[in-house]
């Protein structure tokens, strides 16, 4: 073929997929690019209602994104070069296989989230897999700063239960949670990039004394701080003691796991955890990136729909950029990036900080 007929042949193709998008109408008048989204505005309504309480950040996003990723990361394709089931991904099997997956130890308390869930999923007759990872992209929309995640509809209702042991632990070491997150398909810097998640993440069964244990100082915005308050010097035990998967946290009333403690001091990790702390955008697109590949593990995404335009664009605005927490300062913090000088910060002024449990 010569060159000319190939180059003739590329830009048919590409403007076959630049077509201007046709919008469709949904009954209740709000627009998409596939009629086959118009149920997600339904879904969106209910959730957004009586899921997380009219429109709010609180307990119930940072479940919903929790499940997101215990359900995605089923996935081992070394299983199944061995010849065993290594899970299906994101596929929901979490939601229909609760009574396998939920008893997983890495799976502690997700239970809550998927009865929670699941009424939401078979009223609206979408299936399991699609309901998680919309649920944790509207929530995650209602979060200040947060991000606009993609959404692909269209995953079988059909799975099978995930094999036990592929969902990290808190108490994994930096080796053990690269190498599976490396098997189902993410870099270190997209293991940190993932993590962004723990910006709205609190703990109810790592210390049982203290549920609802933030881990950072603002569990409602999708800020930066978590990675700041992690490379901060562990003084205190916020509950009765460290538990299994525990490490010290800086501030009272706040609960840091064992294995945030490590990715963020590890050499293979820690530069691209301090990265974020000057540059919260830079960690929302990151954030955007890594999540679309997780919510398609073990899909086919050109089977899928896209109807991300049914997400949220987020409202709330972050009002400051990262500070040291009042009563610590900068000599409080671990830089451990060798490459990069750690950014200076302000620190806030009055008493010692004490996060509220949320
Ligand atoms: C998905 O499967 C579950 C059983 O695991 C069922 O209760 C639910 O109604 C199914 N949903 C759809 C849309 O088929
Ligand atoms: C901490 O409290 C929990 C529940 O409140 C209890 O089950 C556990 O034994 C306590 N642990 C310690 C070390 O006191």
């Amino acid at each position: 073929m010569s060159f000319k007929a190939l180059f003739t042949l590329t830009v048919l193709a590409a403007s076959a997929f630049a077509a201007p998008s046709q919008k469709v109408t949904c009954s209740g008048g709000r627009t998409t690019s596939d009629a086959s989204c118009c149920v997600w505005f339904d879904v969106l309504d209910d959730i957004q209602e009586n899921l997380f309480d009219g429109a709010e950040c609180g307990e119930e996003v940072h479940e919903s994104l929790r499940l997101t990723f215990h359900d995605a990361i089923g996935f081992s394709p070394k299983l199944s070069r061995q010849g065993k089931f290594g899970g299906g991904g994101a596929d929901g099997s979490l939601m229909a296989h609760t009574e396998i997956e939920a008893a997983f130890n890495a799976n502690n308390g997700i239970d809550d989230i998927v009865e929670v869930q699941r009424p939401f999923a078979i009223k609206h007759k979408v299936s399991f897999g699609d309901f998680i990872q919309f649920a944790g992209a509207v929530g995650v929309s209602n979060c200040a700063g947060g991000p606009r995640l993609e959404f692909l509809a269209g995953r079988s209702n059909h799975s099978i239960a995930s094999p036990d042991l592929l969902v990290p632990e808190p108490s994994d070491s930096v080796d053990a949670i690269l190498a599976r997150m490396g098997d189902a398909g993410f870099s270190p810097d997209e293991i940190v990039d993932l993590l962004a998640s723990h910006s709205v993440a609190a703990s109810d069964h790592i210390d049982e004394s203290i549920p609802g244990t933030p881990f950072d100082s603002t569990p409602s915005a999708f800020d930066a701080q978590f990675f700041l308050e992690v490379l901060l010097k562990g003084t205190l035990a916020p509950g009765n003691g460290t538990h299994t998967g525990q490490a010290l946290s800086p501030i009272p009333g706040e609960i840091r796991i064992q294995s945030d403690f490590l990715l963020a001091r590890d050499s293979r990790t820690a530069c691209r955890w301090q990265s974020f702390i000057a540059n919260e955008r830079l960690m929302v697109s990151r954030f955007e990136k890594a999540m679309s590949k997780l919510a398609t593990l073990g899909q086919v995404r050109s089977r899928l729909t896209d109807c991300s335009d049914v997400i949220p664009v987020p409202q709330g605005r972050l009002t400051k950029p990262v500070t040291i927490p009042a009563g610590r300062s900068m000599a409080d913090v671990e830089a451990a990036c060798a490459a990069t000088p750690f950014p200076a910060l302000s620190a806030d002024p009055g008493p010692v900080t004490t996060v509220p449990p949320v």
